[in-house]
């Protein structure tokens, strides 16, 4: 039997592409919410036996969560061989210190929870920072796939003479990786947060960059204040209109829209469905799905 794809509500556009992708079968999975707002899950194909794929991007983990794990539990007591979690973003990798005393480390009891639930996870660019990798706080296997090349081959095919700009230090893995791969200049800026919606950018003579396109690269937008002060200070700078890609585009309707005001374009994969995505991810995940640990294509 072909491995199972379950999409968790607003996941089903993105498990359609990938089990185009990977010769999976879409499997049927009915929720609902009760007048009290509690969650309903009910598998409706047969899973004993299977490798069962459940895709919830986590873009909103506090209200998909009860849900996800629903459905895991589920598949696994009806005999599921393996229950894999497919979130191309996954959620609560930023607060990964105790910044202040006394606050919760999110990333290490969200891990802890999906790894008593699954047996793998796979996602897409997790905001890796003071945690080195996904197995510093997930006891599955967990693969953290890098999108940069499919950015990075996007920006190449639609920016002339792109000038690859990180917004701050965190970005600067996604943004070095994207320049070195199409052989793009790349500078990376220096941010204070002040708080979630505060952040400066601290000035940076960008003048021998003139004649250039700049790109802003990062993983996350999400109140989108980071990208806005960042592409703020470029046209500052007198440098052309600039681009802005990102693989995970949380931004609301609001952000958004600032967002187009600011950049030419505000593009992103399709790790969260947004009306920004240009960049898919299905094959990328698909090839994931096909390698070890993730459970053979057919049983
Ligand atoms: C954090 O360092 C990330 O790389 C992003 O820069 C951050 O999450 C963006 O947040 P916001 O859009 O709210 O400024």
């Amino acid at each position: 039997m072909q491995r199972l794809i379950l999409a968790l509500p607003g996941n089903e556009p993105f498990a359609d592409r990938l089990a185009a992708a990977c010769g999976g079968a879409r499997g049927r999975i009915q929720t609902r919410r009760f007048p009290d707002g509690e969650s309903y899950v009910r598998l409706l194909d047969e899973v004993a036996g299977r490798t069962v794929d459940l895709v919830c991007t986590l873009a909103h983990p506090d209200g998909q969560l009860a849900m996800l794990l629903f459905a895991a539990d589920c598949a696994r007591e009806l005999g599921a061989a393996q229950v894999n979690l497919v979130a191309p973003y996954l959620a609560y990798m930023r607060q990964d210190a105790r910044f202040h005393p006394g606050e919760a480390v999110s990333s290490r009891t969200f891990a802890r929870v999906l790894s008593a639930h699954f047996d793998a996870l796979v996602t897409v660019d997790p905001h890796l920072h003071r945690h080195p990798a996904l197995d510093a706080v997930y006891t599955i296997p967990a693969t953290a796939l890098h999108a940069a090349p499919l950015p990075a081959d996007w920006i190449a095919g639609n920016v002339a003479r792109p000038l690859i700009v990180g917004p701050d230090e965190e970005s600067g893995q996604w943004a070095g990786a994207v320049a070195a791969r199409i052989g793009a200049p790349c500078v990376v800026l220096r941010k204070t947060r002040h708080g979630d919606r505060e952040v400066d950018i601290a000035p940076a003579d960008l003048g021998r960059y003139r004649g250039h396109t700049p790109v802003l690269v990062d993983d996350i937008a999400s109140s989108g204040h980071t990208l806005l002060a960042a592409g703020r200070l470029l046209r500052e700078q007198g440098l052309e209109r600039p681009e802005c890609v990102v693989v995970h585009a949380l931004a609301d309707a609001d952000a958004h829209a600032a967002l187009c005001r600011v950049f030419t374009r505000f593009t992103s994969t399709d790790s969260v469905p947004h009306p920004s995505n240009r960049i898919g991810l299905a094959p990328l995940v698909a090839r994931a799905l096909a390698g070890a640990g993730h459970g053979p294509a057919t049983e």
